[in-house]
């Protein structure tokens, strides 16, 4: 992987970032809590190829995919990303275990679930082989018997009475000291956390393929979560080329969306 921007080496370096140069240009600001939303786009904006990011991806995204996990302490996903992209339980490496050990991090991410129907399955591989029990977010008028069926296999976690208040969500999650958050989609959860103001950086990778009309983009909602009153300004972090693929961080300019939000105050510097 070449990295270009910013300070580009000469071009006939191909300087290749290995996990712990990868590690370091993602490395998140640990003084404060941060929302980072990761997703693959076709360069004519497709989220998904045949209903599934896999024919998106490259060997570079899912490497990039496994650092950005490694520097999370939560990893959110709405239910239609679990139910659609065959999810499976988040647990790391030992050698990106070992990293976070030495970081004095947790071992593994804590999975996040977003859900307002809870249709979801408690036999999932994602709940049976979690090595953290995982926590759903959900709403006060969510199905009881859905509830009480999800209840043995991970924390619930209710915000909001009648809709899931990604807010109070995200405040209740940096309680439990899961003050870095990767989201890793879908398309309807990253239009909610849009649409509430909630979201600091978006790390996307542009694959080299045109993949036609037909699929929605990396933002979908509607009703409240349709949109937000102005778009959302974003300073670019960097970019790295791998062969044709184009892997970006990008920034929100200004205050941290924690901030707007007062939330974050009582953070401990360099947890
Ligand atoms: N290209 C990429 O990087 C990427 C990444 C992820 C997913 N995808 C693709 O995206 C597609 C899935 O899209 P999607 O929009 O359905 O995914 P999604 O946002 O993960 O799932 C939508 C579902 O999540 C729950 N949810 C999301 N936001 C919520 C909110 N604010 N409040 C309450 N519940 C909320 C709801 O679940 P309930 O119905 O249970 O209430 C909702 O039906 C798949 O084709 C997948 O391949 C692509």
């Amino acid at each position: 992987m070449l990295r270009l921007w910013p300070d580009p080496p000469p071009l006939y370096d191909a300087a290749d970032l290995d996990d712990e140069a990868l590690r370091d240009v993602y490395a998140p600001d640990r003084t404060r809590p941060c929302v980072r939303v990761n997703f693959v786009t076709s360069l004519d904006g497709a989220v998904e190829i045949a209903g599934h990011s896999r024919g998106l991806s490259s060997e570079a995204d899912q490497k990039v995919f496994s650092v950005l996990r490694t520097l999370a302490d939560a990893v959110m996903v709405g239910a239609g990303t679990l139910r659609h992209e065959r999810y499976g339980p988040v647990r790391l490496a030992e050698a990106s275990r070992a990293w976070r050990r030495e970081q004095g991090l947790a071992e593994q991410p804590t999975l996040v679930i977003i859900s307002s129907s809870l249709d979801l399955e408690a036999g999932h591989r994602a709940f049976t082989e979690a090595p953290v029990r995982p926590v759903v977010l959900t709403h006060a008028g969510a199905p009881p018997d859905r509830r009480a069926a999800i209840e043995p296999v991970a924390d619930m976690v209710i915000c909001g009475e009648s809709g899931v208040d990604l807010s109070a969500g995200l405040a209740e999650l940096l309680r439990r000291g899961l003050g870095q958050v990767l989201c890793e989609g879908g398309p309807h959860l990253f239009g909610a956390l849009l649409a509430a103001d909630l979201v600091d950086e978006l790390c996307l990778t542009v694959s080299p393929l045109l993949a036609g009309a037909g699929p929605g983009r990396i933002v979908a909602g509607a009703g409240a979560d349709a949109g937000r009153a102005e778009p959302l300004p974003m300073r670019l972090v960097h970019v790295i080329a791998a062969g044709d693929m184009l892997l970006t961080r990008y920034a929100r300019l200004g205050a941290a969306a924690s901030e707007t939000h007062g939330q974050g105050a009582d953070m401990v510097a360099g947890r």
